[in-house]
């Protein structure tokens, strides 16, 4: 059995301004959510600090959704790692695929940025997958190898890494679960080279893409697929506290 908690993350990209944010955090927090599964929303950087107000002290966690490498300095349009942690957000995702394929975030700049949020205190989703052409070619596993290999350094207390394919963001196409099992599995061996077998089994390994009520559960159930990073389904309160209490379902199921 694992020792592993689930973590439902809520990705809401550029969507969610302070009035809207503020609103859905507020509805968040009056659901009686289940303590066994730990829950992260990741606001766009404007709606942070009113989010930050309402979430201390309670159980759900506050991530960014991207961090620059550098602590400070001239970079136009950039936040700095200390900014986020001033507000109190102790989660930050980084190497989304959508920041790789239309702002050129590569490996080594995802990389630089998640050892400078780690060195800041904060702990890292690192967001990885391949394109649908990378799929059908056969080399989706090499590709996240080659993706995961920047995570050698990271500290593994303070990471987590999501499985997003590409072609399942957005699109109301999910991986499978056998897809899902796979790949995570994968990964966690290609962790284990890169940290050790203990680091590795305690790793959360979150599944990205298209991730839904109706299908969180059967994903979820999957041996290495330790929670989601959910886009579109985290916008609403009711789709994401659906996702959340399916995986307290299958938490309690493991520890019975
Ligand atoms: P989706 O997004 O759930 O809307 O597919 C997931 C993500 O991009 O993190």
């Amino acid at each position: 059995m694992s020792t592993r908690r689930f973590l439902i993350a809520g990705n809401w990209k550029m969507n969610h301004g302070v009035a809207d944010a503020t609103a859905l955090v507020e509805r968040l927090l009056q659901q009686d959510l289940p303590s066994a599964v730990d829950v992260v929303v990741c606001p766009p950087f404007v709606s942070l600090p009113a989010t930050a107000m309402l979430l201390t002290g309670s159980r759900i966690g506050l991530g960014a959704q991207n961090v620059h490498s550098e602590t400070q300095g001239a970079f136009t349009g950039e936040v700095a790692a200390p900014m986020l942690a001033e507000l109190g957000v102790e989660w930050v995702i980084i190497g989304h695929s959508e920041r790789r394929a239309m702002f050129g975030e590569s490996d080594a700049t995802a990389a630089a940025r998640a050892r400078r949020a780690q060195e800041e205190g904060l702990t890292v989703i690192f967001c990885l997958g391949e394109t649908l052409a990378e799929r059908e070619a056969e080399q989706t596993l090499d590709v996240i190898r080659r993706q995961a290999s920047v995570l050698a350094g990271l500290d593994p207390a303070r990471l987590v890494v999501a499985y997003e394919p590409v072609w399942a963001i957005g699109t109301g196409i999910t991986a499978t679960p056998e897809q899902a099992q796979e790949a995570h599995r994968f990964l966690r061996t290609e962790l284990a080279g890169l940290f050790d077998d203990n680091a590795a089994g305690a790793l959360r390994i979150l599944y990205g893409g298209s991730l839904k009520p109706a299908n969180a559960a059967e994903t979820l159930s999957q041996p290495d697929v330790d929670g989601g990073l959910i886009g579109g389904a985290s916008l609403d309160v009711e789709p994401f506290s659906a996702i959340i209490r399916a995986a307290a379902v299958l938490a309690a199921g493991e520890s019975s």
